[in-house]
């Protein structure tokens, strides 16, 4: 099998009309914050205990296509001895792995971030591959202000996730492109619009200049929201309108599928939201899809609790928020 093909392959198998993505990749540090969110504590055994539970959940993979999963979760096992990932791809979901290394200050740009990890990429997917991971996921942070992002933050993000999905391509692991322009602060809805507007060009500009092939990647933007701290809230069907303008504008056909991040919605909004998107775009070029990490887990980590004897409840809630967001991928919920 050539390295095209095996992209395809995996591209056959994350993308259709009604499964998304499961992001269960929080690092250490987050998955801590997590987990404190209902007074448990973050041990390696809780982490597998936990994740073993939302990847057992059954009849996940008719609403999940891939699960994005990090580095430890790749080498864990369950009781019975089967690894993690291999639970998974019992249930029709396709493995992939966080590959980015967190992210720090842009020097030149204040108030801007830039992510670390490119070093050794190519032998890390390596291990990754052998590993089971069919797919990587690198997220670039953009905080909104008055002078952020700066031209410097857009150009210099652009370029890491353009690097890294070449690299990716390289070795026959997809790539999930992710720029992230955060929903913190008090800017309105358009002014999200504006900067993910500039975001998306820039990202799509150098992933064109390396040679990504667009077909064979998957994109993970935020949607166009108003700020947390916004006194204006948006609806639906102006978070998809203004959503929609900005992905037609800035997003090649060539594309496959969008995945959307949660980014901080509640898991009701995340839903509407998509359902929104899917009912005002009939006919687009791409699948507008999911994956979310806190919108499809909150209700399941509630329901946990750290306690194994509540496994029903918790595959139970992370089912339903799957099957939701399954019917809002096709225009088909009510709420
Ligand atoms: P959220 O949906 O919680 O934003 O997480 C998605 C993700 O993978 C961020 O990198």
């Amino acid at each position: 099998m050539t390295t095209q093909e095996e992209l395809q392959n995996t591209i056959n198998d994350m993308v259709d009309n009604t499964r998304g993505i499961l992001a269960a990749d929080e690092s250490n540090p987050t998955i801590a914050k997590r987990f404190d969110s209902i007074g448990v504590e973050s041990t390696e055994n809780n982490r597998r205990d936990y994740r073993e539970i939302l990847l057992t959940t059954e009849g996940l993979g008719d609403y999940i296509s891939g699960i994005i999963l990090f580095e430890e979760t790749l080498a864990q096992k369950d009781d019975q001895g089967t690894l993690l990932p291999e639970l998974a791809v019992q249930q029709r979901i396709v493995p992939g792995i966080k590959v980015d290394k967190g992210t720090g200050a842009l020097p030149g740009a204040p108030g801007d971030k830039i992510t670390y990890g490119l070093d050794g990429l190519a032998d890390r997917l390596s291990g990754y591959k052998s590993q089971g991971a069919r797919f990587a996921k690198w997220r670039e942070v953009y905080p909104i202000s008055h002078h952020n992002p700066s031209v410097l933050g857009l150009s210099a993000n652009a370029e890491m996730l353009a690097r890294y999905a070449a690299v990716c391509q390289e070795v026959g692991v997809v790539p999930i492109v992710e720029p992230e322009v955060l929903m913190d602060g008090e800017h309105d809805i358009n002014r999200c619009a504006q900067v993910t507007e500039q975001v998306l060009h820039a990202v799509f500009e150098a992933l064109v200049r390396h040679g990504v092939a667009l077909e064979l990647m998957l994109l993970k933007p935020n949607m166009v929201l108003p700020g947390k701290a916004c006194l204006t809230q948006a609806s639906s069907k102006e978070v998809a309108t203004k959503t929609l303008r900005v992905l037609r504008r800035c997003v090649p056909a060539a594309v496959p599928s969008i995945n959307f991040l949660s980014g901080g919605m509640s898991p009701e909004q995340a839903t509407e939201n998509l359902n929104a998107l899917n009912q005002l775009a009939t006919s687009p070029p791409w699948q507008l899809s999911i994956s979310y990490g806190r919108a499809l887990q909150q209700p399941a980590l509630q329901a946990w609790q750290g306690d194994n004897r509540n496994r029903a409840a918790t595959q139970a809630a992370l089912l339903k928020r799957a099957r939701l967001n399954s019917l809002a991928h096709q225009g088909q919920y009510r709420t």
